[in-house]
């Protein structure tokens, strides 16, 4: 697939930073310090100027108060969750709920429904962080990726196809804690994207899925979504 200008890397599990076409930095639900997928030589982030969150898991929160602190990125997330961050030392959130679109540097935002949990663990204390979401993100280049954050499938993709036409979708397909390889599949035949991403697999044993058995349900769907697995800290452009 075509991304026109846009850089797109894979730190493993959910993390995925983006290099817009004007130069701006993007990180989805970052954890990195403690992934242990993310290669050694790409721990160290240079420069964020947006940040988005999913939910208060610390697989994929586990980074975002430290680098919201180090680099003062605009911090997207749930409202609760843009509370606690703030407490944390994000000075500039952009707090939003389901169903809203913001404009945040060079790209536009929509936040859309996830079904899962999203309590944060802080330190001994169980926070609420609000409720877990996805995001619709709209480049300029007119390129838009929908990131599913953790969720099981659910028919309102259909929605989400209807209304934004994502080009690109990142699916978990790891199973357990997510959809696995046959939700994903089908969560496809309702987005209708023109490729997608897998994650949330591997990061450890008991999330099972695979791209193969991805690529496989795909198939057995009759979808020709292009799929694209990429390695963690690969990037693709
Ligand atoms: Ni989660
Ligand atoms: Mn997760």
């Amino acid at each position: 697939m075509n991304l026109n200008g846009i850089k797109i890397t894979w730190l493993g599990h959910a993390t995925f930073l983006i290099d817009t076409p004007a130069g701006k930095k993007v990180i989805i639900d970052p954890w990195i310090a403690g992934n242990p997928a993310t290669p050694g030589d790409k721990k160290k982030i240079a420069k964020l100027d947006v940040m988005l969150c999913t939910h208060g898991h610390s697989d994929h929160i586990g980074d975002a108060a430290d680098l919201a602190r180090k680099h003062d990125p605009k911090v997207v997330g749930i409202y609760e969750f843009c509370s606690w961050i703030n407490k944390k030392g994000a000075k500039h959130i952009a707090p939003m709920n389901k169903g809203g679109t913001q404009q945040v540097g060079d790209i536009k935002v929509t936040m859309v429904s996830a079904n899962h949990s999203s309590t944060i663990e802080d330190g001994t204390q169980a926070l609420n962080g609000g409720e877990p979401c996805g995001y619709v993100v709209h480049f300029e280049n007119g390129l838009r990726i929908y990131h599913a954050g953790d969720t099981n499938v659910f028919g309102d993709m259909a929605i989400i196809h209807e209304l934004y036409q994502p080009d690109l979708a990142m699916l978990p397909i790891g199973d357990l804690f997510t959809m696995g390889p046959l939700e994903a599949a089908y969560a496809c035949r309702l987005l209708k994207p023109k490729a997608v991403i897998p994650m949330h697999y591997g990061t450890f044993p008991a999330l099972t899925g695979t791209p193969d058995e991805f690529g496989r349900k795909l198939k057995e769907a009759g979808l020709n979504t292009e799929l694209i697995t990429m390695k963690p800290g690969e990037t693709i452009s």
